[in-house]
């Protein structure tokens, strides 16, 4: 059985395919209409959502399924202490997929660990957002024609913003990329996006602080919000919160084609006035999220059908002699876990925790 956990969970045939889906189902939506009609979709959101979790709900009502769930920690049974691995052994008796998003990172990983049914990764804390990142993968081929060739801003809370993490895996996949960072000093990418993506793949990047700077040079700008759910010192955050503001003055400054996207939501990061400008996509990206959770949810069902044979992660060569010492892992909540790492790095003798990517 297949999971969703991260975007590179996807080859890059698989993930043409299942953007050419989307843009099919956009265009036929009655096609697809009877497809789930019998099948029933878990939300399970333990986190704050508006268009992740209504637009999974609309996807499978669009394709003809029910949807049952909840979208708080406090009306589940976590309140009452239960582990995730318990709710998704009992959330599986009653749905056919589920979407998860938690603030423990790879919570989602330990539900598919032991569900019978297809578990997606809808934001794990500050780790992966893969839908989020199949949204924007969907809106850039559309927007630009292309997902190679292109130089892509990422502009705000680069550390603790999961949607980041996800997009930047996925582009890094396709050829002559080039990411240029633009981010306070205190909010850059964490080092196992550094690790994963520009050390070993050495994929092309700039870290710059300036958004102006940076402007003319972009293809597309991603903003994001500087997530404040995620600060231990609110303080912290007070000082950093307006760190980038994009306004009229600077989409001066950008290429005419270049288009911006945000995952939303914005909290003052893009003023409204730049709403009426054409090269803002962030309202039609939206959109493009429920095609492509319908794709997604198709794809998963389907692959569950011809291979329902629960799927343990691979464990060859995991370590187990280790403690994850990340506070937002799910492994510090939840202490009967297994502790499990696996070496990213001989010479350098790095050890990643299997759940939350973060160095022993
Ligand atoms: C994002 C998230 O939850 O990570 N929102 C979303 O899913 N569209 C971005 C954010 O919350 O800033």
């Amino acid at each position: 059985m297949r999971h969703l956990m991260s975007p590179l969970d996807l080859s890059v045939p698989e993930l043409e395919k299942l953007l050419d889906l989307a843009s099919d189902i956009e265009k036929n939506p009655k096609k697809y209409a009877h497809t789930c009609d019998d099948k029933r979709l878990a939300t399970l959101f333990y986190e704050p959502s508006t268009r992740t979790r209504l637009s999974f709900e609309a996807a499978m009502m669009n394709l003809g399924g029910k949807v049952l769930g909840f979208s708080s920690a406090d009306s589940s049974s976590a309140a009452k202490g239960e582990t995730v691995a318990d709710t998704i052994r009992v959330v599986s008796c009653y749905a056919d997929i589920c979407a998860m998003r938690h603030p423990k990172e790879g919570a989602p990983l330990v539900a598919s660990m032991v569900s019978n049914i297809p578990v997606i990764n809808a934001g794990d804390g500050g780790h992966q957002h893969p839908t989020q990142t199949l949204t924007d993968l969907l809106t850039i081929r559309s927007l630009k024609g292309r997902l190679d060739n292109l130089t892509i801003g990422l502009c705000g809370d680069l550390k603790y913003g999961r949607t980041v993490h996800s997009l930047i895996e996925a582009m890094s996949r396709y050829k002559d990329i080039q990411f240029v960072l633009i981010s306070p000093e205190e909010l850059k990418i964490p080092g196992f996006i550094r690790y994963n993506v520009f050390e070993n793949q050495g994929v092309s990047y700039t870290e710059v602080s300036s958004l102006e700077e940076a402007m003319p040079k972009l293809d597309v700008l991603y903003m994001t919000r500087i997530q404040r759910e995620r600060f231990d010192d609110p303080w912290e955050y007070e000082r950093l919160k307006d760190s980038y503001v994009l306004d009229t003055e600077k989409m001066k400054l950008a290429k005419g084609k270049m288009c911006v996207l945000h995952p939303l939501p914005r909290v003052n990061e893009i003023s409204v006035k730049v709403d009426d400008d054409p090269r803002a996509a962030y309202f039609r990206q939206a959109l493009n999220g429920k095609y492509m959770r319908m794709a997604l949810i198709l794809k998963l069902l389907d692959e569950a059908a011809r291979n329902p044979a629960k799927e343990a992660i691979d464990t060859t060569g995991l370590e187990y002699d280790r403690v994850c010492r990340n506070p937002k892992c799910i492994t510090q909540t939840e202490q009967e876990l297994p502790q499990l790492f696996r070496c990213t790095d001989k010479a350098a003798d790095i050890h990643r925790c299997v759940y939350c990517e973060q160095r022993a």
